[in-house]
């Protein structure tokens, strides 16, 4: 038995576009998929985090480029995903990562800011894979990381919002990866539990002490890991926990 069947595949030169790209989450799996020699483009509002992580990508010897967006504007994304498509050359990844984290009680939280995070976490996502399909489905190949949450998995105090919207998100992407596993393109829908970043330390979720605490290379080195699985497999949801934090 020749054991290459079992070989994991090689994605240097696939290029990948990472949503929220510019720090936390986003950025680690932006530089892990660089470091595999994924030619890797970011986006985000802020345009100096996305100016200092493109450096950062380029110094691992890939192409990068980065689209300043607010994710919740669909004429924008798809203006901003074509470019990038473009600057690549196609695009084989997205990593649907890019989200906001507003916590508070029902009664207490502003319309406004409940609204917002679920056209941010939910319609943000919707509009990107919109947007990289055509791509996707003209190369005959792709894959779809969206980022959901172990919040999207079940409800709690504080969180109707964000849980709310990434219940949606683990139910789009479900439908996404029914609809077009048949083109080829994989849909993987991940559910992180508390991960250390900005989101989580300052919503107070965590103090993010890494000798406990998930980081964002451990979330990064497994969707790497992933979309290194040979393209006959497809991860189709997955957890991460800390261990015992
Ligand atoms: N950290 C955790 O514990 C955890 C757990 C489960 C799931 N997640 C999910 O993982 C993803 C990344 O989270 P994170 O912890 O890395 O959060 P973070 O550090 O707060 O980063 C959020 C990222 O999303 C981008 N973003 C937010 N709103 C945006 C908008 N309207 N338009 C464009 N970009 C926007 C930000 O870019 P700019 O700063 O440039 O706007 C930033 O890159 C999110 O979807 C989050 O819900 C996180």
């Amino acid at each position: 038995m020749s054991h290459e069947k079992y070989y994991t595949m090689n994605i240097n030169g696939k290029n990948a576009i990472v949503t929220g790209g510019g720090r936390g989450l986003g950025k680690a799996v932006a530089l892990a998929l660089a470091n595999e020699g994924v030619n890797v483009a970011i986006t985000g509002r802020n345009e100096e985090n996305l100016k200092n992580t493109v450096d950062e990508i380029q110094k691992l010897g890939v192409n990068s480029a980065y689209a300043v967006f607010t994710i919740d504007d669909e004429a924008a994304v798809k203006a901003g995903i074509e470019t990038l498509a473009e600057k690549l050359g196609g695009v084989d990844i997205l990593v649907n990562n890019a989200g906001i984290g507003d916590f508070g009680t029902i009664e207490e939280m502003p319309s406004e800011t409940w609204e917002q995070v679920i056209k941010t976490n939910l319609f943000g996502v919707y509009y990107a894979a919109k947007a990289v399909h055509p791509f996707m489905k003209a190369k005959g190949e792709g894959d779809i990381v969206n980022v959901a949450s172990t919040a999207g998995l079940k409800g709690g105090p504080n969180m109707s919002a964000y849980a709310a919207s990434k219940a949606a998100v683990v139910s789009l992407s479900q439908s996404m990866m029914a609809e077009w596993r048949k083109q080829n393109i994989r849909v993987i829908t991940l559910t992180p539990s508390t991960i250390a970043s900005d989101m989580s330390i300052q919503g107070g979720l965590t103090d993010g002490n890494p000798d406990k605490v998930l980081q964002p290379e451990d979330f990064a080195e497994w969707v790497r890991d992933i979309l290194k699985m040979n393209r006959r497999a497809l991860i189709a949801n997955g957890s991460i926990f800390s261990t015992n934090p």
